[in-house]
């Protein structure tokens, strides 16, 4: 008998135990709901949807273990049972590889050796790591829970901008990414400071849709010679961090390769500026280096993520990526490291992150989650880097992006980790649909009025490309973005998709153009706008 693989069928990987019914809803349902909304994506009742791309954080499906471990959450509003098997869990993802501790099993099995618990969880001592323990962290802080990423980057670059206002006062300060999430990019410039993209150039090379198995050319990367002149142009004093994101969801959800990291990290080592990661996706990340990068195939998952973060002095994460959890963000950074020694001015760095945590997202041992939200973040650690899990996961992704090529649709090749993107660019080629016109914008409300399908533009409206300047346009891509909820949706939902894109493709002369009829000026405004399409 042949093994599975050589018959060209893969093994499942999981049982779905629970279900929720799609309610039946009518076009003319939709529209009414359209109109009162404004048509905006955001503001549309999820309830309505038959199915739900509109991001893939916080929305992924929960594992047995994480839902049962629901039980061991602890409400005490100092030191709850979580917060140490949380920073252990950290610790052991991102710094021990093949060797984790697991002291979370001491609290799921109820362990009640008080000594042992004191010794290897409530009190046990660490340091020069990303996440301190016991006095360390007490004095050295480090490790920063908040309810979701962007408390993270608002954290520290709130804290960051007005230490660094004294320093360089009037000076332009810049700090460079593979890609900029729009809050990244949001929180940084409401600070003051200048975010600049750096993509690969090779994003838009084609990529035959046959060899997405076999090979990937990580289009996330930083173009790191382009990152190099921009230092040196600029000026290193005058770069406070970079930042890499993994894998780059502003470019097509594309995975970044450990020759990049280790490239930009020489490059942040020679100029003495801190690396830092926007974590989101990390394990989805890892599995595209063990799959398709030379010399990783015989490497586990945990040791590919542990030399990936050995290469960073801190990184922000959205703890509701990656399948992790419902919810939860963190702020961590090396102890006694680049970012800590440059940024300790007047202070230990730690100490004031600490404080504004304290004044924002509730104090360090739950930083505005529930117990129980951190329990199941944490059992989700363990989770997440299951390789079986890891393969599905971006294998559905990228049936998703191939049936999309194969019916003539213009999607990124090869397709990223958390979600399919098309290129509007093409979608709308020799159209009379201009960059302004929003014409994704007009896909997504298409999407849902015909066919009941969220997605969202991450593109000229999302970037702002009319309140922009030509040097600041030239960072905008032009995409709407299908994101996969983890463990949601099964073929017949990709084929639903799959189907209903090809349908508007094929009639793509009828997709309106849409106007900002309300705050076209406000920050992150895709939240917040109203539209209006304007039909033929
Ligand atoms: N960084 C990246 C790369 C992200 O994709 C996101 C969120 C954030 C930071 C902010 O995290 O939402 O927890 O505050 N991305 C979601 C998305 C919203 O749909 O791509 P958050």
């Amino acid at each position: 008998m042949k093994p599975m693989h050589e018959l060209g069928v893969r093994v499942p990987t999981k049982r779905s135990l629970v279900i929720r019914n799609i309610k039946e809803v009518t076009k003319e349902q939709r529209e009414h709901a359209l109109r009162e909304t404004e048509y905006s994506m955001f503001s549309f009742p999820a309830d309505m949807l038959v199915l739900d791309f509109l991001s893939d954080s916080g929305t992924s499906t929960m594992t047995d273990l994480q839902w049962s471990s629901l039980f061991h959450g602890d409400e005490a509003y100092g030191r709850n049972k979580g917060y140490y098997v949380l920073l252990d869990a950290i610790r052991d993802t991102f710094e021990r590889g093949n060797n984790p501790k697991k002291n979370i099993n001491l609290i799921l099995s109820g362990e009640t050796n008080i000594e042992k618990l004191m010794d290897e969880l409530y009190l046990a001592s660490y340091e020069n790591g990303f996440v301190n323990g016991g006095i360390h962290q007490l004095t050295r802080p480090n490790a920063f829970l908040v309810p979701q990423g962007r408390c993270a980057e608002y954290l520290l670059f709130s804290t960051i901008a007005p230490l660094l206002r004294k320093k360089y006062q009037e000076a332009e300060l810049y700090i460079p990414n593979n890609g900029h999430f729009d809050t990244t990019e949001a929180n940084i410039s409401a600070n003051g400071i200048n975010p600049v993209n750096i993509f690969s150039n090779d994003l838009f090379e084609d990529f035959p849709p046959d060899q997405m198995d076999i090979r990937n050319p990580f289009k996330g990367n930083m173009e790191t010679q382009e990152l190099k002149s921009f230092i040196q142009e600029k000026n290193p004093d005058n770069i406070p961090l970079i930042y890499l994101t993994l894998t780059n969801n502003t470019a097509a959800g594309q995975p970044v390769s450990l020759n990049n990291i280790k490239k930009v990290n020489q490059i942040a080592r020679k100029f003495d500026i801190p690396l830092f990661f926007d974590a989101c996706r990390f394990a989805e990340n890892a599995i595209f280096i063990k799959n398709f990068e030379e010399g990783y195939q015989s490497k586990t998952i945990t040791t590919i993520i542990q030399e990936m973060f050995s290469y960073a002095d801190g990184f922000t994460i959205s703890f509701k990526k990656d399948g992790l959890a419902n919810i939860g963000g963190g702020l961590f950074f090396r102890d006694k490291g680049v970012f800590h020694r440059k940024f300790s001015i007047n202070g230990d760095i730690g100490i004031k992150l600490k404080e504004k945590q304290i004044l924002t997202f509730g104090n360090d041992s739950y930083g505005g989650l529930s117990g129980r939200d951190i329990i199941a973040l944490a059992v989700g650690l363990y989770e997440i880097i299951k390789e079986p899990y890891l393969n599905e996961r971006i294998h559905q992704v990228r049936e998703f992006a191939r049936k999309l090529a194969n019916n003539g649709i213009p999607v990124v090749l090869p397709a990223g980790g958390h979600a399919v993107y098309l290129n509007m660019n093409k979608f709308f080629g020799g159209s009379e649909m201009k960059i302004d016109d929003f014409g994704g914008v007009g896909l997504t409300v298409e999407l849902i009025r015909h066919y009941g399908i969220r997605a969202a533009e991450l593109g000229p409206f999302a970037f702002e490309w009319d309140n922009k300047t030509p040097e600041e346009r030239k960072g905008i891509l032009n995409f709407v973005r299908f994101a996969v909820p983890r463990n949601v949706y099964d073929s017949s939902h990709i084929d639903y998709a799959v189907a209903a894109i090809t349908e508007l493709y094929k009639n793509r002369d009828q997709i309106p153009k849409v106007k900002v009829s309300r705050g076209a000026k406000l920050r992150l405004r895709h939240f917040q706008s109203g539209l209006q399409p304007i039909y033929k």
